[in-house]
């Protein structure tokens, strides 16, 4: 039975050599952003602690002098789709970039995604920060911000309504009567826009479990609307200042109304690190939480009850070893607070989620 209390959302951060720059130097450490059996144990950590997501960011340039994780890392929608078959719970959520790809190509890998995961996959709607990946797509430079997330609404707009291109059922397998598709549940989508012209329909049907969720980050006013608008889950970066983070869950949630949506529809997840070596170098902009479990269930279970964040996405140090003390010794002290779940309720994100499935129909757009 769904729990009554409400209960916070927890997520991990991948980055196979740990979010700390030299996390992968620490004894016993993972060495690798691209070994296979490393990052499947690392989702079956996730799922062992109960966790609502596994995410994976990606870029789409190498700097050799980068984060260790970011000169070589996978796909990342090829590797939540390697993460499906190995996990059955955990929610998978994959970056791609809405300035280097194409709505059709997006709404099809994730519509894929969500068939092979059972309802597990999300998209962390990206729209690239760095002129450098401009220049492996034949372009000088990246479109300039604002217009970055005009492209990028529009975009969404076209992958959601793409994948609505599909009512439920539209798939009939008759062997008597020889129908296969029920044409009348299959509609194009006919979308002539600013940016976009897309046909449809979508060549890949409808999930039963509904939409891949949609994830956000962007902290900029466009940002933010963009979040509010269309994003099922987000992530904000805290420095700990508790009135900036209220400031910016309340209007997090405000927003959202404006656009005909219930404040609950959005989670919003805070980024924190778990780090008890080392609190200076690792933070890369992020929360740095350290100490006993006790003092860390404390503090996330402050900023949850104050309604300042509904769950948060850990940045390990290094893995597996900072990420299985979590999973093992703050995740059980959550779970005895009654703040977090013992075991699943469902088997999809939007089940960890206490999201609806989504209706079944199209939007315009
Ligand atoms: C937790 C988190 C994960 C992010 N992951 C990515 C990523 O994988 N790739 C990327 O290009 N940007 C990523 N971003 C950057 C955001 O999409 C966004 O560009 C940034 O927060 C700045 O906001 P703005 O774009 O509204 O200016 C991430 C940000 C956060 C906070």
């Amino acid at each position: 039975m769904a729990p009554l209390k409400r209960q916070m959302h927890l997520g991990v951060f991948w980055l196979g050599t740990g979010n700390h720059t030299a996390g992968w130097r620490y004894e016993g450490a993972a060495t690798s952003n691209n070994s296979w059996p490393v990052v499947a144990a690392g989702a079956q950590t996730a799922e062992r602690g109960k966790l609502d997501l596994f995410f994976v960011s990606d870029s789409l340039v190498m700097d050799p002098g980068d984060h260790p994780s970011f000169v070589s890392r996978f796909e990342p929608t090829t590797l939540i789709g390697a993460l499906s078959a190995v996990t059955r719970h955990v929610g998978l959520g994959a970056t791609v970039s809405t300035s280097f790809s194409e709505p059709f190509n997006v709404a099809r890998a994730f519509g894929t995604l969500q068939h092979l995961s059972g309802g597990r996959a999300a998209w962390n709607v990206v729209t690239s920060s760095h002129n450098a990946a401009a220049r492996n797509f034949g372009r000088e430079r990246l479109d300039e911000h604002d217009l970055r997330y005009e492209i990028a609404n529009e975009f969404v707009d076209v992958v959601k309504g793409l994948w609505d291109t599909w009512d439920e059922g539209a798939i009939v397998p008759d062997k008597a009567t020889g129908t296969f598709l029920d044409k009348s549940k299959v509609h194009p989508l006919d979308h002539k826009g600013r940016f976009y012209s897309v046909k449809g329909p979508l060549n890949i049907d409808r999930c039963a479990h509904g939409h891949p969720l949609i994830i956000q980050a962007g902290g900029s006013p466009p940002g933010q609307e963009l979040s509010a608008r269309t994003a099922d889950i987000v992530f904000s970066v805290v420095n700990g200042d508790k009135p900036s983070a209220k400031a910016a869950y309340d209007s997090l949630k405000q927003r959202t109304i404006k656009y005909g949506r219930a404040p609950d529809d959005i989670a919003i997840e805070k980024m924190s690190l778990r780090d008890l070596y080392n609190v200076t170098a690792a933070a890369r902009g992020h929360w740095v939480i350290y100490g006993t479990p006790p003092r860390i269930a404390d503090i996330f279970e402050e900023w949850f009850t104050a309604e300042l964040a509904d769950g948060f996405i850990i940045m390990p140090a290094y893995f597996p070893g900072a990420f299985e003390a979590f999973v093992e010794l703050v995740v059980p002290e959550l779970q005895r607070r009654d703040l977090f779940r013992k075991n699943y309720s469902g088997s999809t994100l939007r089940d960890h989620l206490g999201l609806p499935p989504s209706p079944s129909k199209r939007i315009a757009v």
